[in-house]
């Protein structure tokens, strides 16, 4: 963090004269906190010099900033250590965080050049955030970007702003990923929930137990059609992979300097089938599993047994050196309890506990996690399972099963992020199902996203305050494809962005449609594929 000082980046704009004839656009997303728009515009084209000054958070800011623009725009970048000049772009730090917030910013363009002020590196970047949309809605045929005189102020609403990517059902390359995150760093999203195993693929190396990838990255086959109809199909075609640690790396690399902190997401008791392919001994009762083919909850999970906390210290502490995250997502979803019920060391782990039933056997599984992950400085999400038979201590819920989880959560003075299913999950149809591709099901179309207000109305102010924010779950057994993540993502997660981040007295859903539109545009310029008739209203399913 920076405060009270100020660092120049300075990007030098070979001034081009203005054609007043130039639409000027402010399709900002999410919506600054305040905009105004004045009559005058900054034309560049040409050169950009960027000067450096002795501060390796502005270098880190101007390189980043150079790599993205120089994909979009002809531009030429010439390193200098000039000082503050007109006619350019300056980048300060400036001013503490009571005067722009955390994350917030003041974006000044008028016909003497850009200036951003920020207290902060997020700040910063968000500025030019803000400013690369500008400059991608503003470009002219001939490649100057005129910019209307305008200045912002803006701040987020919320501190939690995220984004999820099932990866278990189906596998997308490094590319991809680093591709998704900078989607996230567009809309100014700083949270990317990775969900890295499931029973259908455990996709991150863990070097002191090799056959988590070896044998659970890899299934037979897979499911063809919807998971609800049988008889099932399968394509008889072996299916998987996996990130290797390395790859792991350079992604949290990545995404750290677009601000984004990821969150690896270790999936337990439940949802383990792959992790028990590759160990039987962590089931109840061990059997020849397989890694799972089609889709659904999976009775078989990892037993109570004492070696199978050492099992998970093991996988977490990997996980750990990987992940800067102060959070670790436990999952703790769909775990049923029916191997539990007839395991005699399950029972013997009730009984020695003083536990009334498993879910209170969850519970003790949960709260040893959260005590070895607490021990290592870190702090557990849960899905809002995890609820049921007692929280752990400090721990976050994910409410996913409508929004009472995250209500429960709160009013034990326990932090909450809201996905419900009903506006969060961006595996549902968006558009009429009959012309879209086969989805999961359920009907979330952009309007219902934007509309989305996290906090409950039924929390008082100061409960209201443990609503960290909200995010969209992808999960993917449907999406095979990253051409088909981007089209259930796009345009949901711009309305999500400013559910997230615009305070509700600024959101606009006519406004809201209009910027969108400008938006297709930028999504066909970087290439992502996206739902280009989101506005169609379909009877609820
Ligand atoms: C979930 O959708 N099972 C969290
Ligand atoms: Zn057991």
């Amino acid at each position: 963090m920076r405060c009270f000082s100020i660092a120049v980046m300075l990007l030098s704009i070979i001034l081009t004269s203005c054609n007043s004839g130039d639409k000027k656009v402010v399709d900002i997303i999410p919506q600054p906190q305040q905009l105004e728009i004045g009559s005058g515009s900054f034309a560049l084209s040409g050169k950009l010099t960027i000067n450096y000054r002795d501060d390796q958070s502005i270098i880190d800011l101007a390189d980043y900033f150079t790599k993205l623009v120089k994909t979009n725009f002809d531009l030429d970048f010439v390193k200098s250590d000039n000082d503050y000049t007109e006619n350019t772009l300056n980048i300060f730090y400036l001013g503490d965080i009571s005067m722009y917030g955390e994350e917030g910013y003041k974006l000044i363009i008028d016909e003497k050049g850009i200036k951003i002020f920020a207290a902060t590196d997020k700040g910063l970047f968000y500025g030019l955030q803000s400013l690369y949309q500008l400059m991608l809605t503003n470009k002219t045929e001939s490649g100057i970007i005129v910019l209307p005189e305008l200045e912002i102020t803006d701040d987020a609403m919320f501190k939690y702003r995220g984004m999820h990517l099932d990866v278990g059902r189906h596998m997308f390359p490094v590319e991809f990923i680093k591709k998704y995150i900078d989607l996230l760093a567009l809309y100014k999203f700083n949270n990317f929930h990775w969900h890295l195993t499931e029973d259908q693929g455990w996709r991150i190396e863990i070097k002191k137990y090799p056959k988590l990838t070896e044998i659970g990255a890899f299934r037979k086959q897979t499911l063809v059609g919807h998971g609800g109809k049988t008889p099932y199909v399968y394509d008889g075609k072996p299916y998987g992979g996996y990130y290797t640690q390395n790859e792991i790396k350079e992604i949290v690399e990545y995404a750290a300097e677009r601000k984004i902190n990821i969150i690896p997401e270790i999936e337990m008791p439940g949802h383990s089938l792959a992790a028990l392919a590759a160990y039987p001994e962590l089931a109840c009762k061990p059997d020849s599993f397989e890694v799972a083919q089609r889709w659904g909850v999976f009775k078989d999970i990892y037993c109570t047994k004492e070696e199978n906390f050492k099992f998970l210290e093991d996988v977490l502490t990997e996980v750990m050196e990987l992940f800067p995250s102060e959070y670790i997502h436990i999952g703790g979803d769909e775990a049923p309890k029916d191997r539990w019920k007839e395991c005699d060391v399950c029972q013997a782990t009730i009984k020695r506990e003083g536990l009334k039933d498993e879910h209170e056997l969850q519970s003790y599984f949960i709260q040893r996690i959260e005590k070895f992950l607490n021990d290592n400085g870190r702090q557990i999400i849960g899905w809002d399972e995890i609820l049921e038979g007692g929280l752990a201590p400090n721990a976050t819920i994910m409410s996913w099963r409508g929004t009472d989880g995250g209500i429960a959560a709160a009013k034990q003075n326990h932090y909450a992020i809201m996905t419900p299913g009903s506006h969060c999950y961006f595996d549902h149809y968006q558009a009429d199902p009959k012309n879209e591709p086969l989805a999961i099901g359920g009907y979330t179309n952009l309007e219902k996203v934007y509309s989305y207000n996290p906090i409950p109305d039924t929390l008082t102010r100061q409960e209201g305050r443990y609503i960290l924010g909200t995010q969209a779950n992808v999960w993917t057994e449907y999406m095979k494809t990253p051409e088909h993540v981007e089209y259930m993502v796009l345009p949901r997660m711009a309305a999500l962005s400013e559910v997230c981040w615009t305070y509700p007295i600024h959101k606009d859903w006519n406004s809201f449609q209009n910027r969108i539109k400008e938006h297709f545009k930028i999504y066909k310029e970087l290439d992502y594929n996206y739902c280009d008739h989101p506005f169609v209203v379909e009877t609820e399913k």
